[in-house]
């Protein structure tokens, strides 16, 4: 299945960074990987109209599960999709940890960007604590089963594995680790969600660069990459890319 890579850019970005983008676009010739670029919400619009006709998708880093209301400083769902994105981040740890989002809470804005049609791309992984106390997989699972609603049956969606202390430390997993994790994910998917759960493309995210990132997508049950910090420069993504 063609791999996905997705880049997040965190709170990173203003229109001058918008070159970079576009040079992701032109260099990706007709590789066949799926690739998005997931901005800071201000330049969704300007990122969409920026990269109208090419390969590359937009998406958003989060939204809030309501479509609109008294929610001041929020963004629905329904406004990434009119700005242009096809995409969503929804759970990330830096979300989890930072603003307490429950499962509960990123099952509810799973749903909203359903609703708005957008494709969502939801964030679990352990903690250093929890794999240390041997509980990865029961922490990765149990997000898993509680973060995606049965409604995602049917619709295109990913799940993105990224253990927490890999996120912006320069660590990464074996690929043994890699593949163990993302097998569990792989059954519970199947096990909640049935045929659909067998299909959907599982990231894995956390310190991927162009020097390791072939030898994780080539790992058993890795459908693409999530990629921080080596996503806001095109050489270094498209580094990444044609590791797939
Ligand atoms: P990183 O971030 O690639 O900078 O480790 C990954 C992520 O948080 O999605």
């Amino acid at each position: 299945m063609q791999k996905l890579i997705v880049g997040n850019w965190k709170m990173n970005g203003l229109s001058a960074d918008l070159v970079e983008a576009e040079a992701v676009a032109a260099g990706l010739g007709d590789a066949a990987v799926r690739v998005g670029i997931c901005p800071p919400a201000t330049l969704v619009e300007r990122m969409s109209r920026t990269l109208a006709g090419t390969l590359v998708a937009v998406g958003g880093q989060d939204c809030r599960a309501e479509a609109s209301g008294a929610f001041t400083g929020d963004v629905s769902a329904e406004m990434l999709a009119d700005a242009g994105a096809t995409l969503v981040i929804l759970g990330h740890s830096e979300r989890r940890a930072g603003f307490g989002e429950t499962d509960a809470l990123v099952a509810a804005k799973v749903e909203a960007a359903l609703r708005a049609g957008l494709e969502p791309i939801v964030c679990v992984g352990e903690t250093l604590a929890e794999r240390e106390a041997g509980r990865a997989i029961a922490v990765v699972t149990g997000q898993v089963r509680r973060s995606l609603p049965a409604a995602l049956a049917g619709r295109p969606f990913a799940v993105a594995y990224e253990p927490v202390w890999a996120i912006g430390t320069g660590l990464t997993p074996t690929t043994d680790q890699i593949a163990e994790i993302h097998a569990a994910i792989r059954a519970e998917l199947v096990a909640v969600l049935g045929d659909a759960g067998a299909r959907a493309p599982i990231l894995y995210g956390g310190s991927v660069k162009p020097a390791n990132a072939a030898e994780i997508l080539a790992a058993a049950e890795v459908g693409g990459a999530l990629v921080g910090g080596a996503s806001l420069k095109a050489s270094d993504f498209l580094g990444i890319i044609a590791g797939a």
